[in-house]
């Protein structure tokens, strides 16, 4: 037997018992007579005892020799600590070692392993099983797992059934490009691993299934940030015979489900809004409603005034940044040129005070007088003590560039509370949208979403002001999930797939397969996808999702711990028919 308890459980009511335990050495410290060892395992950490005149001078030698992170067993009694740790739970007990075993030795690590350490990143993901052993991480995976457990407990207890789709498929468009898998037995041709299993859990409504769910590896080759992994985990569900209704409903109780359970917040009903207010409002489909800041448009009251920078613009609009108005001329100098770094791409930044008086002081008083002025706060809502920023240019990128300035406002305000959750249904988004490059349109969500009831027509007119059943819910300024209700006609899917720009001929060729099930009775259905990843990190209070991933990629999508992508070598390639062009040397 190794032990006879974990490293986390003694406490005061064990002094007196024979104990074994089990771990890694996380410290020792050697006062002469006496040394202490703090033994740890993935429960906690106890402190170990080997006392010259107690036990032997020789069990004291041996502990001398124990090197971080040696695997050891001991065996002893547990006594009442001297001086008690109240910072750990076994704070109060040790246990007075009378036999050790090393169980295995350790070169030094590169890093301490405690809960601040000195390894950087990239050092830790290098040793990501050594970071593991350190609480923040452990606690994430520990996290996870509880949130997946409960995920799998509430939707199996409301009937759904979670069924495994293929990872080895042909390309499902979900927006991002491919990750593929040469194929030995079929020379030159590719399987694409799934963007997401979209197609495949329609299939599922089809065969009768009726409400599927599956916590699935999901892969995009697309660009990384805080918050996209080219591998990362949805949880996607699908339904049939539901409206948007019933699967907002749906998700919504999962979501709240989770939010009590998890983080013990109550939240009575998901407010609604849709993309066109989303947009003007917070000039982003993910608005963060934690705090206010909301988007208040000045053309009216800021054009035909002498000021030719607005008057040219298609979009003049401001945020009132509560209190901001004790900023320096310095300080918002600073915010001026953090608007105009290339990644928020502004201009420039017109400020406006609002004094403590009522009286305005503003970048531009040759411009605007005080009555004006007031108008600006009268629409931006700005009160006495506050900062009005305004921005101005093409109304799409001028919301995005004040979105940015809002967020990172809010933050440096602090009013993005980790432990404050505030979740939002954004509905009724465009079906398509227009790429700016090639000046072509493809489906916002997916082409198997559909257009809303009624507005079939207008995508022969105005392909751009169709309105999809589609939604997103959005999680403290994080897109948690998305879905939409799926076209289920043959002839509906083909006039979509027209207007994304696919011949009849190339939809058979990539989606023959649905457009055949859909002649069989397929049912009208709907479903939605949360990336588990993203709220796990959510409810754990942050928002980098690598810190919740046992083994994540690094943002040039490798893996430094075991040096993925790697080349292969010739005879695997040939054997994948990938040297086809290549004479063999
Ligand atoms: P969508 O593409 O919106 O929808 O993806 C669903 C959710 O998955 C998460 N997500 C990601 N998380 C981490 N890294 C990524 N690279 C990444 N990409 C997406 C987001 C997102 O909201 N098949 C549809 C769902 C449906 O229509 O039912 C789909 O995949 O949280």
């Amino acid at each position: 037997m190794y032990r006879s308890h974990n490293c986390g459980e003694l406490r005061e009511s064990d002094i007196e018992k024979e104990v074994t335990l089990s771990g890694w050495v996380q410290k020792t410290r050697d006062k002469g007579f006496v040394a202490w060892v703090d033994l740890r395992d993935r429960y906690g950490i106890t402190q170990l005892v080997f006392d010259q005149d107690r036990t032997s001078e020789t069990l004291l030698e041996q502990a001398r020799n124990l090197g971080r992170e040696f695997v050891i067993q001991v065996k002893g009694q547990v006594i009442e600590r001297a001086s008690k740790n109240p910072n750990l739970p076994t704070g109060n007990i040790e246990v007075l070692v009378t036999a050790l075993t090393v169980l295995n030795q350790s070169e030094t690590p590169p890093f301490t392993i405690e809960n601040e350490t000195d390894g950087g990143e990239d050092l830790r993901m290098k040793f990501r099983y050594l970071d593991i052993r350190r609480n923040p991480v452990k606690e994430n995976l520990i996290f996870r797992s509880k949130v997946a457990m409960e995920v799998r407990k509430y939707l199996s207890d409301a009937g759904f059934i979670e069924v495994e789709t293929p990872y080895l498929i042909k390309s499902t468009p979900e927006g991002a490009r491919d990750f593929v898998v040469p194929s030995r037995m079929n020379e030159g041709q590719f399987y694409a691993l799934p963007q997401s299993p979209q197609t495949f859990k329609q299939l599922l409504m089809v065969g009768g299934l009726d409400k599927y769910f599956q916590i699935v590896k999901c892969f995009r080759d697309e660009d990384l940030r805080a918050d996209r992994q080219p591998e990362f985990t949805q949880i996607d569900c699908e339904m049939a015979f539901v409206e948007q209704e019933d699967i907002l409903d749906a998700f919504e109780g999962l979501t709240k489900y989770l939010l009590k359970e998890i983080n013990g917040v109550d939240i009575e009903k998901f407010p609604r809004m849709t993309y066109d207010a989303a947009m003007k409002k917070y000039g982003n489909d993910k608005p963060d409603i934690r705090f206010g800041m909301e988007f208040g448009e000045l053309n009216s009251v800021a054009q035909h005034k002498a000021f030719n920078v607005f008057n040219n613009a298609e979009l003049v609009v401001g945020i009132a940044v509560p209190g901001a108005n004790s900023y320096t001329r310095k300080e918002i100098d600073k915010l001026t040129d953090w608007v105009k770094r290339p990644q928020v791409g502004a201009l420039g930044m017109v400020y406006c005070r609002c004094n403590d008086d009522g009286g305005y002081k503003s970048s531009v008083d040759k411009f605007y007088d005080q009555d004006d002025l007031a108008q600006w706060a009268q629409v931006t809502g700005a009160k006495p003590g506050d900062l009005i920023c305004v921005l101005s240019g093409d109304t799409n990128k001028v919301r995005a560039q004040l979105s940015a300035l809002r967020m990172e406002l809010a933050e440096r305000l602090g009013l993005r509370d980790p432990k404050e959750f505030a979740p939002l249904w954004v509905i009724d988004f465009p079906l398509l949208e227009l790429d700016e490059e090639t000046g072509h349109y493809h489906a916002m969500h997916h082409p198997f979403t559909a257009p809303k009831p009624g507005q079939l027509s207008l995508l022969e007119t105005d392909p751009g002001a169709v309105r999809a059943n589609a939604y997103d819910l959005v999680l403290n300024g994080n897109e948690i999930g998305g879905g939409s209700i799926r076209i289920h006609d043959k002839q509906m899917q083909a006039v979509m797939f027209k207007h994304l720009g696919f011949t009849p001929e190339a939809a058979k060729a990539q989606f023959g397969f649905l457009m055949d099930a859909f002649q069989y009775g397929a049912p009208p259905h709907g479903g939605i996808a949360f990336g588990l990843d993203r709220l796990v990190a959510i409810l754990g209070g942050q928002e980098t999702i690598r810190d919740f991933i046992a083994f994540p990629k690094n943002n040039s999508g490798r893996d430094v711990m075991i040096d993925a992508p790697a080349t292969i070598d010739d005879a695997q390639l040939t054997e994948l028919g990938l040297r086809l062009n290549v004479p063999l040397e």
